[in-house]
């Protein structure tokens, strides 16, 4: 069979990777992609923004299945477009992607059907928005409504901060936004493959969102991942099946939007139990990387499986008991402006130490590849526990020869200083 993968990201790389492993694969086809994709995949001369141009490349090259890695061709209803023409797609319709491209279409979803999550006001303007303020305490979260690849969310922690958020999300005139309540607890991502009905869990990941060691300096798309998340027991993944997944998946069935594809939920993990941060219609990335580290399946067959109504017919997603743990090499400057062009070497020396690395903002020069964008790399690595995978991915970072790059030293730390990890 003939796949088509459209993203250019870590994510896409981890993907590519393991759909080429697949026996039931003839040729992958990628777009845009990048230096590591190509490894694994044939990069079309195609723009996936451009529907019409994407539906005439899977005609003629007898696409089986198309695999969409990143959001925002999901909420443009890339996917309904190619399913128009009766090829399986992975991912998301237009109306089910709002999840992702709507805080407020979530919450509403949320409360309808009675799915744990944050109390929340949807505003539209300015006066409104602080208006509302009195209705939280001192803390309160400000997020505008659209995608905004991780920068649309404010966690005010005072009233003073929380006003200043309002200002500058109205400071161009209206705008959708949510106020919501602070909730305390850990934090965990699930990821559930979905096929319009069946649902099966996909494994779970902790994220640092952070720049800096220690969770400081802003928020990025993510500076490293490990799965699985210890902190989400199995009883607490269960309730979050229950009481927050499935409900959505119903409630979206019901609307007759069925969702296809993977949902991944961003959980906070309250005294009262787990509680919906949000939803994200795609893998994240990087948990995708750690995912498809210990995926154990044909993922080829499982992905066409969602594609085609059929995950009823499959066995249970299985994964190895490994602890995979990947460290994200960004370019100087980021999450401001990267600095690009910086030569990227060492990648071979640092696969030959066991890792993979997973490439992200690369472009190919000469025989080499440069930094192209903010996060570059990804580098990931297996282990039996937390440290030990730790300290295999560290290994490979230090093989790697980036000097307009950098990393966190830590991905991982709560589950190595036993707060949530497997006992030692
Ligand atoms: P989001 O884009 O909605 O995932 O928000 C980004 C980050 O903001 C989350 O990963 C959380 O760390 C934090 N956050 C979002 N909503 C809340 C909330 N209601 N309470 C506490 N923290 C939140
Ligand atoms: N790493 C967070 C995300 O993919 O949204």
């Amino acid at each position: 069979m003939n796949v088509l993968l459209i993203g250019s990201g870590g994510r896409e790389h981890a993907l590519a990777w393991k759909i080429a492993q697949s026996n039931r694969l003839d040729t992958l086809f990628a777009a845009p992609g990048n230096p590591g994709i190509a490894e694994h995949a044939t990069i079309a001369a195609l723009d996936p923004a451009d529907h019409r141009a994407t539906i005439d490349f899977c005609r003629r090259h007898q696409i089986g299945l198309v695999v969409i890695g990143p959001e925002a061709p999901l909420v443009d209803g890339l996917a309904d477009n190619i399913r128009a023409i009766g090829v399986p797609v992975f991912g998301p319709g237009r109306e089910a992607a709002k999840l992702e491209g709507s805080k407020g279409f979530t919450k509403d979803l949320c409360a309808r059907v009675g799915i744990p999550t944050a109390r929340y006001f949807r505003v539209t303007s300015k006066d409104g928005a602080l208006a509302t303020l009195d209705d939280f305490g001192e803390r309160v979260v400000i997020k505008a409504d659209g995608l905004a690849a991780g920068k649309g969310v404010t966690v005010a922690m005072s009233r003073a901060e929380a006003e200043a958020a309002i200002a500058d999300l109205f400071a161009d005139g209206p705008a959708e936004a949510v106020l919501e309540e602070f909730l305390e607890g850990e934090e965990a991502s699930l990821f559930v493959l979905c096929d319009g009905t069946t649902t099966a869990a996909f494994g779970s990941a902790q994220d640092h969102k952070r720049v800096g060691d220690g969770d400081t300096g802003p928020n990025t798309g993510g500076m490293g991942a490990y799965s699985p998340a210890f902190v989400l027991a199995p009883d607490l993944e269960e309730r979050a099946l229950g009481e927050i997944v499935r409900p959505t998946i119903d409630a979206l069935a019901g609307a007759g939007t069925p969702y296809v594809g993977v949902l991944y939920a961003g959980l906070m993990l309250t005294a009262d139990g787990p509680k919906l941060i949000e939803y994200n219609v795609r893998f994240g990335d990087p948990e995708c990387q750690v995912l498809m580290m210990r995926f154990a399946g044909d993922l080829l067959e499982t992905l066409l499986a969602v594609a085609e109504g059929r995950l009823a017919d499959l066995p249970a997603p299985a994964f190895d008991d490994a602890v995979a743990l990947t460290v994200v090499m960004a370019a100087n400057g980021y999450p401001g402006a990267p600095e690009t062009g910086g030569a990227v070497r060492g990648i071979a020396a640092a696969e030959a130490t066991g890792a993979m690395v997973f490439q992200a903002g690369t472009k190919a020069e000469g025989k080499g590849v440069v930094a192209a964008g903010g996060r570059v790399l990804a580098v990931t690595a297996t282990g039996h526990d937390v440290a030990t995978a730790q300290a295999a991915a560290y290994r490979a970072v230090d093989a790697l020869d980036f000097p307009t790059g950098f990393c966190r030293r830590d991905i991982g730390w709560r589950a190595v200083v036993g707060q949530d990890g497997p006992a030692g």
